[in-house]
C-alpha cells in the first residue's frame, strides 16, 4: 500500500472527560481545543451535548470559536440528542454529528433491551436523521468487536446506505487483539457493500494495554481515522494515546506507509495542558511524553548518547517540543556523563581532581537516588553533602 494520510480524530474532551475524576469546566475545555488546533488535529470531539447543559455551552463556545478544524458532538440513536448536538455545532465551520448504539447482544440484551433488528431500524433511523441536519455523520457500532460479525456487517452497509460518512468500529471494552483486529476489519471490508465510499475509523480502549497496538495494526490495514485522546485519557484504562500513536507512524514510517498532518512538536506542552487542567498526572515512564521518556541512567547508555544520540533514541526530544534529553546522575552512571556534567557546570577540573571528585560522587550515589547539580557543586568545593535518611 502507498502512503496516505491518516484522519487524527482527537476525543479528550469527551471519551478523555470520563475519566474517573475529571470534570472540565467550558473555559477549560476551550482552551484544551485551542491547544489541539496548535497541534494540527484534523477533528476534535468536543463533547456530548445532551449530558449536560455544561457539555453543551462547551461544544457551542469550541464550535464558534476554533475554526480550521473538524469539530464533532457525540449523540445516542435518539432524535433528542442529535437535535442538542445540532444545535451546540450550528457555529462550526466543519461540524461532524456522531451518532451511536450498541451492537454486541450483551449490550443489546442487558443495556438497551432491544433485538438485533430493533437496534439496526434504529441506528437506520437516526443515521437518516442526522443526516437531514448535516453532511457529515459518523456512525458507531458501539462493542464492535463483540459483536456478532454478519449482523455488524449488515448494520455498517445499512448505515451507509441511509448515509453515514465515518464508519467507526469501536472496541468499547479493550477486548480485541491486534490480529484477532485485523481480521474484523479484512472482514468488514470485504462483506460491507460500499465500504470503499466511506471513511473507516477505530476507537480503541485500553483495558489489556492493547489500545496503541490495536490502532496501529488498523493503520497498517487501511483504515482512515483513528481516534485517541490526549495520554491515553478516557473511561476506565483509557483511550489509545495519542502521542503514541502518532509518534510510532512517524518513527516507523518506513512500516506503517501512513502520514499524520500532526505538528508533533506541540505533543509535550498539549501533554503537560492537558494533565494540569485535568489533574490527571502523567506516569513518569510514559512513553513519549513521561519525564523518563528521554533520560538516560545507566553509564553504557549515557555514554552512547553523549556519542551519538541515535545510539538510544529513536526520536529525538525536539520532535515533541522538548528542548533536550536529560543525563540523570545516579549510582549506574559512568565517568563520561560525570565529566560531562562538571563541564555544564562551568567546572574545568584537572585529571587528579576529577579522579576524587568522581570517586565522591560514586560514593553519594550509592546512598541517594538522584545527584543534584548542587551536590556536584558541594563535591567539587569539597563541602560536606548531607543524604536524606
Ligand atoms: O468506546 C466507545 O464505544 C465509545 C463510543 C461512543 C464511540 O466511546
Ligand atoms: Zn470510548
Amino acid at each position: 500500500m502507498g502512503v496516505s494520510d491518516v484522519i487524527i480524530y482527537d476525543t479528550t474532551l469527551r471519551d478523555g472527560e470520563q475519566t474517573p475524576g475529571v470534570n472540565l469546566n467550558a473555559k477549560e475545555k476551550l482552551e484544551i481545543a485551542k491547544q489541539l488546533k496548535n497541534l494540527n488535529v484534523d477533528i476534535i470531539e468536543a463533547g456530548f451535548p445532551i449530558a449536560s447543559n455544561g457539555d453543551f455551552e462547551a461544544v457551542k463556545l469550541i464550535a464558534n470559536e476554533v475554526k480550521g478544524v473538524g469539530v464533532s458532538a457525540l449523540a445516542r440513536a435518539s432524535r433528542a440528542d442529535i437535535d442538542r448536538a445540532y444545535e451546540a455545532l450550528k457555529g462550526a465551520e466543519r461540524p461532524r454529528i456522531h451518532v451511536f448504539i450498541a451492537t454486541s447482544d450483551i449490550h443489546l440484551k442487558y443495556k438497551l433491551k432491544m433485538s438485533r433488528e430493533e437496534a439496526l431500524n434504529k441506528a437506520v433511523e437516526m443515521v437518516a436523521y442526522a443526516k437531514s441536519k448535516l453532511q457529515d455523520v459518523q456512525f458507531s457500532a458501539e462493542d464492535a468487536t463483540r459483536s456478532d460479525w454478519d449482523y455488524l456487517a449488515k448494520v455498517y452497509e445499512s448505515v451507509i446506505d441511509a448515509g453515514a460518512t465515518t464508519i467507526n468500529i469501536p472496541d468499547t471494552v479493550g477486548y480485541t487483539t491486534p490480529g484477532e483486529f485485523a481480521q474484523l476489519i479484512d472482514y468488514l471490508k470485504t462483506h460491507v457493500k460500499n465500504i470503499d465510499k466511506v471513511a473507516i475509523s477505530v476507537h480503541c480502549h485500553n483495558d489489556l494495554g492493547l489500545a496503541v497496538a490495536n490502532s496501529l495494526t488498523a493503520a497498517l490495514n487501511g483504515v482512515r481515522q483513528i481516534e485517541v485522546t490526549i495520554n491515553g485519557l478516557g473511561e476506565r484504562a483509557g483511550n489509545a494515546a495519542l502521542e503514541e500513536v502518532v509518534m510510532a507512524l512517524n518513527t516507523r514510517k518506513d512500516y506503517y506507509k501512513r502520514n499524520v498532518n500532526i505538528n508533533t512538536q506541540q505533543i509535550y506542552r498539549t501533554s503537560r495542558l492537558v494533565s494540569t487542567l485535568t489533574g490527571i498526572s502523567v506516569q513518569p515512564n510514559k512513553a513519549i511524553v513521561g519525564a523518563n521518556a528521554f533520560a538516560h541512567e545507566a553509564g553504557i547508555h549515557q555514554h552512547g548518547v553523549l556519542s551519538e544520540r541515535s545510539t538510544y533514541e529513536i526520536m529525538t526530544p525536539e520532535s515533541i517540543g522538548l528542548s533536550h534529553s536529560s543525563i540523570v546522575l545516579g549510582k549506574h552512571s559512568g565517568r563520561h556523563a560525570f565529566e560531562a556534567r562538571l563541564k555544564e557546570l562551568g567546572y574545568n577540573l584537572d585529571p587528579e581532581a576529577i579522579n576524587k571528585a568522581f570517586e565522591r560522587f560514586k560514593d553519594l550515589a550509592d546512598k541517594k537516588k538522584t545527584v543534584l547539580d548542587q551536590d556536584i557543586e558541594a563535591i567539587v568545593e569539597n563541602k560536606s553533602i548531607s543524604v536524606p535518611e
